[in-house]
């Protein structure tokens, strides 16, 4: 009996009680009590009796559904696992494709040196007709793009949680969001190598990179002559920290204070570390020359120099900074490019005004020549100390070596990173001989900054831009580059303007660059934004004039 019907009994029993002589009321409610007693325990005990039923029959039910679906899932699993024999059998036998096995370790390589053969051809700008396998990437892209597609809308489950043997996109995915601190809003493409202006991810989609790693890779992706450098530099001596001497960081510092015209170097991991040590020989020639700590730098609205907490107060985006106060104090923000807003917040206690040649994230501005020539000339006058970031701008990617070449001007202190290493996290400060006299043992230091390793990318980096004459190459494709962009304003009305200088362009849009970049990403089109409005162009530094017009072709679609 349910306890509905219970109640209705109880309710009947107590109607009839109350219309029943008095006198027998008493013995009355003793029976009915009785009655009702009984009933009760009946309805209690059948209701008991049906809910242990209903229990038992969710538990039976629930436990079914858990073997009927662990039944699934094993048949799910035996069906994927048997998917991927069959696949892997017939890409061994057929030789067609790209084996992730490791245990088919040969295979993997035979198929990998015919396609970096082909793309190594991809990205030879000495050769010039080079667009035959067309039709035939369109067609491998669109099937990438399915499989992507299918995988990407199917709900990520937890990862498999193992780190031995080879992972697939799903668990790279999620074994990465399970355990990094999500800073970084990444794309859902977990890459896995390059080639030339090619990167692959792990399901074999190929891209055009119009990014190179974010101005990065300048030489390209797998450049071997980079590879066995590094390669037999690991053999011989990885690190030994900067209490010793070593032979690829003293042949580093001479390339790049002789290719800058500074006269001493320092090397860091990073670009902001470089950042760091420019304010701290800032600060400290200050120091010697006033005996006061209270020193103020001018730095640039828009700008960016990095997220540690040095590079952080110089970076003119209240966004950054916003979380993370108190700033370094004494930092004053002018108006890049406004000469005059400049000169109003210089005073006796400014020791240096720091800029990038270029601005990068604030939206590609290269600086005007009036303006960069006459911070240089406050700097002269006052005796203040011009340190000009070039870690994104830097390293050939304006077609000079130094994007300050160009305007006739030297710092007194550059900040250098990205490029210079072509891939190995190795940055660097640089100053003239008399600024640098004022750090002395003790004052800076840092374990890995300047290690064998990855001094002996950056000599490589050196030679390798001698031998495939990268600058003048650069000087070169970027006219292309910037005609093709150009047209592209004419053309397509979201597209407003275009600016930068070499092959560090920017295109304002009217629009969001967010759905531009998704788009052209799908269609195998590496773009990044800068600021808010404007797509950026920092391609490996070898791209071809092929490789712009496809460029250019993606980005259409993806425009429209
Ligand atoms: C101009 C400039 N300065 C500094 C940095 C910081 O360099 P890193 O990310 O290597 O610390 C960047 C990075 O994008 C940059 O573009």
């Amino acid at each position: 009996m349910t306890k509905k019907k219970e109640d209705s009994i109880v309710t009947k029993a107590s109607n009839i009680m109350i219309t029943k002589d008095k006198t027998n009321v008493d013995k009355k409610n003793t029976a009915d009590k009785k009655d009702i007693e009984v009933k009760k325990n009946t309805a209690d005990k059948k209701d008991i009796e049906v809910k242990k039923n209903t229990a038992d029959k969710k538990n039976i039910e629930v436990k079914k559904n858990t073997a009927v679906k662990k039944n699934i899932e094993v048949k799910k699993n035996t069906a994927v696992k048997q998917n991927i024999e069959v696949k892997k059998n017939t890409a061994i036998n057929k030789n067609i494709e790209v084996k992730k096995n490791t245990e088919d370790k040969k295979n993997t390589e035979d198929k990998k040196n015919t396609e970096d053969k082909k793309s190594i051809e991809d990205v030879n700008y000495k050769d010039k007709d080079k667009d035959k396998d067309k039709g035939k990437d369109n067609e491998k892209d669109k099937k990438h793009e399915k499989v992507k597609k299918h995988k990407k809308d199917k709900k990520h489950s937890k990862s498999k949680k193992h780190t031995k043997g080879k992972l697939d996109t799903k668990d790279i995915i999620n074994t990465a969001d399970e355990h990094l601190i999500h800073t970084y809003n990444r794309f859902q493409i977990s890459m896995e190598r390059g080639n030339g202006v090619y990167l692959y991810d792990s399901e074999g989609k190929r891209y055009l990179d119009f990014g190179a790693g974010i101005a990065v890779f300048a030489l390209g992706y797998n450049n071997k002559a980079y590879n066995n450098a590094l390669k037999s530099q690991i053999d011989k001596l990885i690190h030994t920290s900067n209490l010793f001497y070593n032979e690829p960081a003293a042949k580093a510092a001479k390339l790049v204070t002789e290719a800058s015209g500074l006269d001493r170097v320092f090397f860091t991991n990073s670009g902001t570390e470089a950042i760091e040590g420019a304010i701290k020989l800032a600060k400290k020639y200050a120091f010697l020359k006033t005996g006061t700590t209270d020193s103020e730098i001018i730095a640039m609205n828009h700008s960016f120099h990095g997220r540690s907490m040095g590079a952080l107060a110089v970076t003119g985006n209240k966004h950054y900074q916003e979380a993370f106060g108190p700033m370094v104090p004494g930092v004053k923000f002018a108006d890049y490019n406004n000469l005059e807003s400049v000169q109003a917040l210089v005073n006796d206690k400014t020791c240096a005004i720091i800029l990038e040649t270029v601005q990068g994230e604030g939206g590609i501005y290269p600086a005007k020549e009036d303006f960069i020539k006459g911070v240089r000339k406050i700097c002269d006058e006052k005796g203040i100390l011009l340190i000009l970031d070039e870690i994104q701008c830097g390293m050939g990617r304006t077609g000079t070596l130094f994007a300050y070449e160009q305007y006739g001007i030297k710092p007194d202190i550059l900040t250098v990173a990205k490029a210079l290493g072509c891939g190995v996290p190795v940055g660097a400060f640089l100053a003239k001989q008399e600024v640098a006299n004022a750090l002395v043992p003790g004052d800076h230091g840092t374990t890995y900054g300047g290690n064998p390793l990855v001094c002996a990318a950056v000599v490589k980096v050196f030679e390798l831009f001698e031998e495939l004459d990268l600058l003048n190459h650069v000087k070169k494709v970027s006219k292309y580059l910037e005609v093709q962009l150009d047209k592209l304003v004419d053309e397509v009305d979201v597209a407003v303007a275009r600016r930068g200088l070499g092959l560090m362009q920017g295109l304002e849009l009217s629009i969001s660059p967010t759905n531009v970049i998704n788009k052209a990403l799908d269609d195998g089109l590496i773009l990044f934004a800068a600021g808010s409005n404007v797509i950026r162009f920092v391609p490996p530094l070898i791209i071809t004039e092929i490789d712009v017009d496809k460029m250019i072709e993606k980005l259409k679609r993806a425009l429209v």
